[in-house]
């Protein structure tokens, strides 16, 4: 079987089938993989994914009183009764360390529980790109899913797979088939940041990329509920080197 390199714009461009065995990244740069890579560095225990708020909550009364924060968002904003939203910064050590996260968002936790018959599933964010990147070293099947926003691709997270199919390529050793997306998600990479490349911007500062990410519908709509800042927190690239991944038998989500 050759190796593979896959993109996926949207979690439907795909079904759980197709990725299973293999291992996946997913993708949702604004905010939900951002906030989890926070929370887990923050010294939350675990962040536990949930599709629904009815289904977060009851998971949640599960969980011993004090050792439990429910978080998330629903159209960006907190949900009624829930401790923390979507927002990076609010996952401090402070409000975090031992606990156990239970967290729902529009779209990143459902593409996380849409990757739950891979072997290996990776939460991956430009804040922990580099540790992604070295984690799928060797692997042979990688497929890099991306949740988009309310069903429609989004610019943040095809930057962010076209970055790591540019870096697998480059220096991931295997030669891989890539299909059309992830040819075009590593060339919209390139593209967009070929002038800063071109003058010597390297590393990329964190406000170029941002600039970057506000065009994204994900961007534009923290832009309009007014959690902009949330787009800088998601362009720090490498800030963390560790990596979230959510164990498919307990869907849990802890740091490797
Ligand atoms: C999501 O999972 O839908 C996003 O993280 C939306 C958001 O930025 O809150």
């Amino acid at each position: 079987m050759p190796n593979t390199l896959n993109v996926y714009a949207l979690p439907k461009l795909v079904t759980p089938e197709e990725m299973a065995g293999g291992t996946v990244v997913v993708i949702d740069v604004l905010r939900a993989c951002t906030t989890i890579a926070h929370a887990l560095e923050a010294g939350a225990r675990e962040v536990i994914p949930c599709e629904g708020v009815d289904e977060a909550r009851d998971i949640a009364k599960r969980v011993p009183d004090g050792e439990v924060i429910l978080g998330g968002e629903r159209k960006g904003l907190p949900i009624e009764g829930f401790q923390l939203g979507n927002s990076p910064r609010e996952y401090t050590f402070a409000r975090v360390e031992g606990k156990t996260v239970v967290f729902t968002t529009t779209n990143g936790t459902r593409a996380m529980i849409h990757a739950r018959l891979a072997n290996r599933i990776l939460i991956g964010a430009f804040v922990n790109v580099t540790a992604v990147f070295e984690e799928l070293a060797g692997q042979q099947q990688i497929h890099l899913l991306c949740a988009g926003t309310n069903g429609q691709m989004s610019h943040d997270d095809v930057l962010l797979a076209g970055l790591l199919v540019e870096r697998v390529q480059r220096e991931g050793g295997l030669l891989y088939e890539q299909n059309a997306q992830a040819i075009t998600a590593r060339e919209t990479w390139l593209h967009s940041f070929a002038l800063p490349r071109a003058l010597g911007a390297e590393p990329l500062e964190p406000e170029r990329l941002a600039k970057e990410l506000r065009k994204s519908l994900g961007g534009r709509n923290l832009v309009s509920i007014g959690l902009e800042d949330d787009i800088l927190d998601a362009a720090r690239i490498d800030h963390f080197s560790g990596v979230p991944a959510l164990d498919p038998n307990r869907m849990k989500i802890q740091l490797i």
